[in-house]
This record gives C-alpha cells, structure tokens and sequence, in this order.
C-alpha cells in the first residue's frame, strides 16, 4: 500500500530518542490490569501491536486512559476482568497472543483470540500445550495449533515444564497462568529468553524466582497470587527500534548519531555484544543501572567505519532474535563472513525471516546462503538500490531502509506502513538524521 524511497545516505548526524520498549509496553498495560489500582505507564509504546492489546482489555472491562505523556490503567485486580463480548483482536501481535492466553486461562469465562493472516499463522502449540497440562482448556477452533483460539475456564495446577524453545512468550505465558495456579509453577528454557515477565511481576508484588544454570539453560517459577498492586512504569526505549539507527550510524559513511535512553537489559543487548565483536565504534553514555525492579539504560553513541564478520551462535541468539535482519544487512556490507546459526526460531517469526531477509538481501546484491537454522553472509560486496518486499514484516521494512541508505541507487520498500507495528514514527525520526 505505501511505498517508502530511500536514497543513499552520508554524514548522518544527530539525536535520536527511540519510543518505549514493545515487550514492556504489552507487560506494563497486562500487569496494570490485573492488579489492583492504577498502574501509571510513561513512555508507553504506542505502536499497532500494544494498541492491540489495550483494545483486549478494553474489551474485558479494563478502562485504559491514553494521554499525551501518560497512560493509565484502571486495574481491577486479579479476578476483576469480564468476559469479553466478541473475539479478541490480536492484530500482528505474537506477545498480546501468547502472553494472553496464559492470563486467560485462569479466567472464569471463555474467550476466543484471533488476529490477522500472519498472526493466525503463527504456532501456538508452544503455548497450548504447556497450558493445557496446567489444566487450561484452550483449542484451536481449525484444529491447526494456530488462532483462533478458544479458552474455556479452567482449573490451573502448578506444574514444571521443560520448553523445548528458548522463548519469552511461551515462558510469560506459561508464569501469567502461574498466578492462577493451586501451586507453584515453574518453566526451564534451554537458555535465557528476555526477562522483562519476571522483574515487572515481582514490582508488581508477585513471588518470582529465577536461575540460570551451569549449562546455561535457566528456570523461572511463581508462586500462586492472592492480588497484584498497581505500579508507576516508565518504559525504556526499545532496543529492538534502537538498533536500525545505531546500525544506520555505523554504515552509513561520516556518521555520528546518538541515541538516547535505550533499555539494556543484558537479556535484551545481544545486538550490541554483536556490533562490538564487528569491530563498531560504539560508546555508553550515562548509564543508570537497575533499580527497584527496573531495567538498564544507557545512551547509545556511534561512529561509522569498518565492520567485520563475526558468529553469532548459541545463547546468545534469544537476546538479540528481533535483530537479526539488521545484523544480517550490517554483515553484508561488513568485511569477511559472518555465521547465523541456531537461529531456527526466525521462521515463526512475523515472516520466515531466514526466507525474507535472504530474498531482499539478494536483491541488493548481496552473497548469502540460508541455512536450516540461520544464514551465511560473505559480506563486503557494495550493496545495490532494489525493490525490497518487506512481507508485511515491519522489522524487514525497517533493517532493510537502513540498508537502502547504505546503499548505492534508490531502494524501494513496499508495505512500509507496517513500521507502525513496533515503530510509527521511524520514517520521520530517519528524515531527521539526514539534514
Ligand atoms: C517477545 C519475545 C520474542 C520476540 C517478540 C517479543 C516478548 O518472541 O521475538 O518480538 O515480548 O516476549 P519469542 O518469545 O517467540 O522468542
């Protein structure tokens, strides 16, 4: 539908602050509506899929107030959601989907959860299956493990599950049913997904455990609740919306950008381990560390020049699985190979980002090979301007306009409009750095 021209870029300069986190944005609106009181949230993202997931709470008898720099939510505490009159919509949201239908689970009504074509899609087996041992009683109305789903009430026991993917959605999903459980409810990943879930529950007043063990595999548990507390969040910025312009700042030659107040949860920061071990010239300003359950922030200062090849591999991957098309872009005008591997988790992704990136990537010329779990990049040949299809995925329409402005010739994004997603104003803010 819209169509975004990108022409080369050179000598980006400038401030950048980047909008609220998502994963914490979707959290903070969750939480603030299952507990009592008001929860007031500054810096909520206000991006299609958080929007998606007010309107379900809305729909549930939440009343969520959206002002210009505040939004409050009017929680009802932990058993004060009704039941939703017609289907909930999840739009493009993969989090509002999975995070949900564990809150739901320990409702006493029945509530039916869909969305739009990529979103029903999508696998929810990851999350059925955990909490339908809990006792959950949810079914995919076309028997596929995709939404629509249905979730009757149910009685939630506590068990220990062992999820066979490192995943935030399936480890929040599975400790929101947790609340609701007869017992304690735990959940061992084979390595640390983000853990935004955790640290925002225990703030809230919840009894949260968690452990990263020898191995690297780490376990989350919760304690059944008898009631939440409304809090006052303020909402980093998202490293996810962060990392196009920090990239945008390292390829693009005679750069300088800073970007300020960006979250560095470390079970968020692979991207910046990976732009460092590429040789970046990146430097941390004014970092404030946790405090009260909060996250990490720093601001963000890069320089261009010269990047090289690296791998990136193993745990490492959960921490930086929505950067990947950007590190993939930045390998390719990077010196020297670069490894994705372990990696598999990008087909369940809005698209087949193995798929998605290694189209647009050929189309500028670059040399990349997919793999069963990842790609492989020889980087170093120029890119050039293409036709790029961002598939709807809103994080393939953005990496790939940075490549655009690292580009020789005009790149054209199709579907652009879907930045909106996870970042409405990208197009302006990238406007402002070419002046
Ligand atoms: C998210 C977790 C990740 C991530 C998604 C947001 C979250 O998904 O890709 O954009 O907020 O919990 P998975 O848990 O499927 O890896």
């Amino acid at each position: 539908m819209s169509v975004r021209i990108i022409c080369p870029g050179r000598g980006l300069r400038g401030e950048v602050t980047v909008p609220g986190d998502k994963s914490i944005s979707h959290r903070s609106v969750m939480l603030g509506s299952i507990a009592m009181g008001t929860t007031e949230i500054t810096n909520f993202l206000k991006g299609a899929d958080c929007l998606a997931t007010i309107q379900c709470f809305r729909k549930m008898g939440i009343e969520i107030e959206q002002k210009r720099e505040v939004t409050l939510v009017r929680g009802k505490g932990l058993g004060g959601l009704s039941a939703p009159v017609e289907t909930l919509d999840m739009g493009n949201s993969g989090t509002t989907t999975r995070l949900l239908s564990g809150l739901l689970a320990g409702q006493n009504f029945t509530s039916v959860l869909s969305g739009d074509a990529s979103l029903n899609s999508r696998p929810m087996g990851r999350v059925m299956t955990p909490l339908n041992q809990m006792g959950a009683q949810i079914y995919s109305l076309k028997g596929n493990n995709c939404a629509p789903l249905k979730i009757e009430p149910g009685t939630i026991h506590g068990i220990h599950y062992q999820s066979p993917v490192a995943s935030a959605q399936v480890k929040s999903a599975i400790l929101l049913a947790g609340l609701y459980a007869d017992g304690e409810t735990f959940v061992t990943e084979p390595a640390l997904s983000r853990n935004h879930t955790e640290l925002m529950l225990g703030g809230f007043g919840a009894r949260v455990t968690s452990a990263v063990h020898e191995d690297g595999s780490a376990t989350a548990g919760i304690c059944p609740c008898r009631q939440l507390y409304g809090q006052k969040i303020h909402v980093p910025g998202d490293i996810s919306s962060a990392a196009y312009f920090i990239a945008a700042g390292l390829l693009v030659p005679d750069s300088e950008l800073l970007i300020r107040n960006v979250g560095t949860n470390a079970t968020r920061a692979g991207f910046l381990k990976v732009c460092e071990a590429m040789g970046a010239d990146i430097t941390y300003l004014n970092c404030r560390g946790t405090k009260d359950g909060g996250e990490p922030t720093a601001d963000i200062l890069v320089r261009s020049g010269m990047l090289h090849g690296t791998t990136v591999e193993g745990s490492l991957i959960p921490t930086l699985i929505d950067e990947i098309p950007m590190i993939a872009v930045m390998a390719a005008c990077a010196g020297g190979r670069t490894i994705i591997r372990d990696a598999a988790e990008l087909k369940v992704k809005e698209t087949n980002r193995i798929h998605t990136v290694t189209e647009n990537l050929r189309a500028m010329g670059a040399d990349v090979s997919p793999t069963g779990d990842g790609m492989i990049i020889e980087g170093g040949r120029p890119l050039r301007g293409a036709k790029i299809q961002s598939y709807l995925d809103h994080r393939i329409a953005m990496a790939f306009s940075i490549a655009g402005l690292a580009a020789e010739g005009e790149t054209v994004i199709g579907d652009s409009q879907c930045a909106e997603v996870s970042y409405p104003e990208f197009f302006e803010t990238l406007e402002t750095i070419q002046k």
